[in-house]
C-alpha cells in the first residue's frame, strides 16, 4: 500500500544522509554479531551526565526509529525533540507529580526494591535531567486507533537500540504521558496527535550491568503452550 499522501518516505526527509541498504548476494544472510551485542546489553538508564548530545546524533537515532514497521506503512510516529530546559523541567514536574500523586503507591510492593529505587529516582528528576527528552507521539489521523500503539512502539524500540549502539543511555517511560492534555499543551500538539512515551537520551552517569531476563524456555513454547521450546541438542 502507498504511504500517506504528501509524505516523504525513507531517510530523504530526515536531515540525515540516506541510509544505504546492505547489499548481499541473493539468498545469503551474513551474521551481524554487533546486532546481538546491542540487543542483549540494552538497559534502562535513569541517571544522566549533563553532557550534550548533538543534533546529528539525535537525527541518526530518530532515522533508525522511522525505519520501524507500522500498520499499512502509515508511520504514525511523531517525535518532539525537547532540549529547552524550561520544557524539560516542566515535563519533570508533571512526572514527579504523577509519581507522588498515586503511581508510587501503586508500584510499591510490585517492583523489586532495586527497581523501585531506580524508577523513583527517574520519576523525581533523573529522567528529566537528560539533555534531550524525546516525546514520542502517535498521530491518530493517519492510522486506525486500535493499531496506533502497535505502530509506534516498534519505532521506540529502534530508538532505544540505536541510542545504545551509539553509546547513549535511554529509557522507555510512559508515566509522563498520564498527564495527557497537560503534556500535549506544553508541546503544542494538534488534536489527534497524542503523547505515548517520553524517552530521555544522554550519556549514562553510571554503568549498568547486563539485563536480567527470564530464561527463554519459560517464554517460548514448542507447537503448543506448556511444552518449553528448547533448542535441539
Ligand atoms: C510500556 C513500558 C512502560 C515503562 N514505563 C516506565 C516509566 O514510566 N518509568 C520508568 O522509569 N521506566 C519505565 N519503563 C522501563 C522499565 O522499567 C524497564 O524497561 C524494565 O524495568 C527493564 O529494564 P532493564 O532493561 O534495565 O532491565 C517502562 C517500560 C515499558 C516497556
Amino acid at each position: 500500500m502507498p504511504g500517506p499522501a504528501g509524505r516523504r518516505c525513507g531517510a530523504q526527509g530526515s536531515g540525515w544522509p540516506a541510509v544505504r541498504p546492505i547489499q548481499r548476494p541473493a539468498g545469503t544472510i551474513a551474521p551481524v554479531a554487533e546486532f546481538f551485542d546491542v540487543v542483549l546489553s540494552q538497559r534502562a538508564t535513569r541517571r544522566f551526565r549533563p553532557d550534550e548530545v548533538d543534533d546529528a546524533t539525535v537525527a541518526k537515532i530518530l532515522t533508525a526509529a522511522t525505519h520501524a514497521p507500522s500498520a499499512e506503512n502509515s508511520q504514525p510516529f511523531v517525535f518532539i525533540v525537547v532540549r529547552d530546559p524550561v520544557l524539560r523541567a516542566a515535563i519533570g514536574t508533571l512526572t514527579a507529580r504523577l509519581w507522588e500523586g498515586g503511581a508510587r503507591a501503586l508500584e510499591t510492593g510490585r517492583l523489586s526494591p532495586a527497581l523501585m529505587d531506580e524508577v523513583d529516582r527517574g520519576a523525581r528528576g533523573g529522567v528529566a535531567a537528560a539533555p534531550v527528552l524525546v516525546v514520542v507521539c502517535g498521530d491518530g489521523r493517519v492510522t486506525f486507533a486500535p493499531t496506533l500503539g502497535a505502530s509506534v512502539f516498534p519505532a521506540v524500540q529502534n530508538l532505544l537500540l540505536a541510542a545504545h549502539a551509539l553509546g547513549l543511555g535511554s529509557t522507555l517511560t510512559t508515566l509522563p504521558v498520564l498527564a495527557g492534555p497537560e503534556l500535549s499543551a506544553l508541546l503544542d500538539l494538534p488534536d489527534g496527535v497524542e503523547p505515548l512515551a517520553v524517552v530521555p537520551l544522554g550519556h549514562a552517569a553510571t554503568p549498568l550491568g547486563p539485563p536480567r531476563r527470564r530464561p527463554l524456555a519459560e517464554k517460548a513454547h514448542r507447537d503448543r503452550y506448556g511444552v518449553p521450546f528448547l533448542p535441539e541438542q
